[in-house]
């Protein structure tokens, strides 16, 4: 594998990681600015959805048609890779049609394989472990709106899923502190946890993990793929809304992020999604300028 990945937020150098902030920054001020930006002309990105998305297909496909390239859409139920076609053997054909592949899938250890076999840079869009391109767009609207991160406290209130592996990992990279907290049996891998050190603690109590934090974010109980154990979770998770209650125990001037889709009432209180401390959308619009920086990175 001699290609760039970006499977995780662990494939780059905080010192990338940080450049692809103020890459994605300078990328927003020409997109609003007008100013035409080709830096991807002719060059393709083959697009792999194993599972649903708005705002992931939209960003890369808006951002690579805005760099002047072009986005594939191909989804297992029109690919033969729904019909068995060998992971690898699809990297390799796809590898020397594309310049980039992006792909959400289900195991983390399939887009490892699919890398593995690939001739280009691959862009992990979500699997069951990790987030790593929505962290990216994180970071950039905390940086626009707060400026550093390094040495705040990040709440991360509910699952200990793919979105928050991948805080763990930005708590590493970026120098701040997580606190976890989820109820028992829904922890964040514990190899994960552990390879973060200090960076990441779990903290349990919704209210304990919020006290003082700069930055509170959660996400679904039920991510895609657990849609049958909603019930159970909606119990499990009932103690951990991210309500006003919660806010009012962060920081005064503490922002509240969601990667969206959200679910109010659930993970989050309408009052806190839709209130004055909350930057979803400035988040979602991130999405484009953050990957279109990583696009850039990966293929220049
Ligand atoms: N946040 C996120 O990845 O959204 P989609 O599932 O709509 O792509
Ligand atoms: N944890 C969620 C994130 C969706 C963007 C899921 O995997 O469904």
């Amino acid at each position: 594998m001699t290609q760039k990945n970006f499977l995780t937020l662990l494939d780059f150098s905080p010192d990338t990681l940080r450049g692809l902030i103020t890459r994605g920054i300078e990328l927003k001020a020409l997109r609003k600015a007008g100013t035409l930006h080709e830096s991807l002309k002719n060059r393709i990105l083959a697009m792999v959805f194993e599972k649903s998305s708005t705002r992931t297909r939209m960003s890369f496909e808006a951002g690579m048609a805005q760099l002047g390239g072009t986005a594939i859409f191909l989804s297992p139920r029109d690919t033969q890779l729904g019909r068995g076609e060998p992971i690898e053997d699809s990297a390799r054909v796809l590898s020397r049609m594309a310049d980039v592949i992006m792909i959400r899938t289900f195991e983390h250890e399939k887009i490892e394989r699919f890398a593995a076999c690939s001739e280009v840079p691959i862009i992990n869009a979500l699997t069951d472990l990790y987030h790593p391109c929505q962290l990216l767009a994180d970071m950039q609207t905390w940086f626009e709106h707060r400026g550093e991160i390094q040495g705040k406290t990040v709440a991360w209130i509910g699952d200990g899923n793919n979105m928050c592996h991948s805080y763990i990992n930005a708590a590493r990279q970026y120098g701040f502190t997580l606190n976890i907290a989820c109820p028992e049996g829904y922890d964040p891998d514990s190899s994960i946890l552990q390879a973060a050190g200090e960076s990441a603690v779990i903290v349990r109590e919704p209210a304990e993990a919020a006290d003082n934090a700069d930055l509170v974010v959660t996400d679904v109980w039920a991510s895609m793929g657990q849609e049958e154990e909603q019930a159970l979770r909606e119990k499990a998770f009932a103690r951990y809304q991210v309500d006003t209650h919660i806010m009012q125990a962060a920081a005064d001037d503490a922002l509240f992020m969601h990667c969206l889709p959200a679910h109010r009432g659930e993970e989050v209180a309408a009052a806190v999604i839709d209130g004055q401390q909350s930057v979803v959308w400035d988040e979602a619009e991130n999405r484009l300028h953050a990957q279109k920086a990583l696009l850039e990175y990966l293929l220049q």
